[in-house]
């Protein structure tokens, strides 16, 4: 038995095998594109090393897609093959992401709690615990499972950066800029927390400060992953929106956010859905834009990977006059709803399916449905994920299907008035 750079006892007798996991720690923490090549070959050093394999198959997990979901299987497998060979938080790693595999998302937040519990200098699985927390929208619990390892991990700018991140989707806003801050003054090679500190600048309207923020940092992002990479110049688009500088947005759009990133990748695919949406409410004209992106959308037709892309993925498809796929999808997606595990049902049930409908009716014209969908809905929109300034989308849909209604109801006011 090893030590990794956690301090943490992994099961395997090769220093390769934990350097290539420090390397994977690292990269994961700092949502690096080469997690996955240091993964493999800590398996390859070792392959007996079921950490190894778990966070292999955590990996492939997180990328949200049928096929990688495939690909997490065989080394799901390869992890429980050695099950009782492994220590304690080993074994607890492991079945936390078999849960997650299984989609039983409250087990494995169950199993990442009593690790962090025991082990609180496991950040990887704390980073997964905040994960599933993001995407079930439980703020609360997002922050106190990092600010319970805070005292064991005094040194690292990571989870400053992920405390700073739950602060400030829990309004604490002064909080959470002083805590990304903090991070960056310790690494500026930090992405998570430039990204934390970016969501206050957004949320308190700073929005000069926040291009010059993000702007400043982002030649330290070439080696971040696609998903982060994307996401944190997705911000500083959302900002120069603001200001109305739409050609600086669709420059960003094309040059950092869709045209040169892994079209293929869900994440993506969701935040540049968002940014198109963005910029058509403010009456853009964003070209053939939804067309070159929704070709890419067919393969999530039937993923149901995270109900809050789902919605993303749908309304593109009917934007692009992908009616078929569309109509295969909203169809999807309610069965999807009807077989899924009852502790997911109810956010699917009650909230992602009404919201898709009224999201897919807004995307058709249809104003009245949308309104009539979304307006139940948009309290409860926290339940299945994202951050405020991602759902914010949602709330904008539905007031330009008011004011769309609104004007309609002017014009024909005006009519019979005039006739
Ligand atoms: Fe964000």
């Amino acid at each position: 038995m090893l030590k990794d750079s956690q301090r943490l006892v992994v099961t395997t007798d090769s220093p390769d095998a934990i350097a290539a996991i420090n390397q994977f720690i690292d990269q994961a923490l700092f949502y690096g594109k080469d997690a996955e090549i240091a993964i493999l070959q800590a398996i390859a050093a070792d392959p007996n090393c079921a950490l190894a394999h778990a966070y292999a198959a955590s990996y492939y997990l997180s990328q949200e897609n049928r096929i990688a979901w495939q690909q997490s299987q065989p080394y799901l497998q390869a992890a429980q093959k050695n099950l009782t060979k492994i220590s304690n938080r080993e074994q607890l790693y492991v079945q936390a992401i078999l849960a997650w595999a299984n989609k039983e998302i409250n087990v494995a937040i169950a199993l990442h709690e009593e690790i962090t519990n025991t082990f609180p200098r496991d950040l990887i699985s704390l980073q997964q615990g905040q994960y599933h927390y993001f995407y079930l929208g439980d703020k609360e619990r997002s922050l106190q499972i990092a600010q319970k390892v805070l005292p064991a991990n005094p040194e690292n700018h990571y989870l400053y950066g992920m405390v700073a991140f739950s602060l400030e989707q829990c309004h604490q806003l002064a909080a959470a800029e002083a805590m990304g801050r903090q991070a960056t003054l310790m690494n500026r090679y930090n992405p998570w927390a430039h990204h934390a500190v970016a969501h206050v600048l957004e949320t308190q309207g700073r929005v000069d400060e926040g291009i010059a923020w993000m702007e400043s940092f982002a030649d330290t992002w070439e080696n971040c992953n696609s998903m982060l990479y994307t996401h944190n110049w997705w911000h500083i688009a959302l900002y120069y929106l603001k200001q109305g500088d739409v050609k600086k947005v669709l420059a960003l759009y094309d040059h950092h956010i869709w045209e040169s990133t892994e079209k293929k990748s869900p994440k993506n695919q969701v935040t540049a859905i968002s940014l198109l949406l963005r910029l058509e409410l403010q009456g853009v004209n964003v070209g053939s834009r939804w067309q070159d992106l929704s070709a890419y959308i067919y393969p999530r037709i039937h993923e149901h990977a995270l109900p809050f892309q789902d919605l993303h993925y749908v309304y593109a498809l009917f934007k692009a006059g992908f009616t078929h796929w569309g109509n295969q999808m909203l169809l999807s997606m309610e069965e999807h709803a009807s077989s899924i595990n009852p502790f997911l049902r109810q956010g699917w049930l009650e909230v992602a399916i009404p919201a898709a409908r009224g999201m897919v009716a807004h995307a058709k014209g249809d104003f009245n449905t949308a309104i009539a969908q979304l307006e139940p809905v948009l309290p409860r929109l926290h339940e299945i994920g994202g951050s405020h300034t991602q759902r914010i989308l949602f709330e904008q849909v539905y007031q330009h299907s008011q004011n769309a209604m609104l004007l309609v109801q002017k014009q024909s006011w005006i009519y019979k008035k005039v006739s």
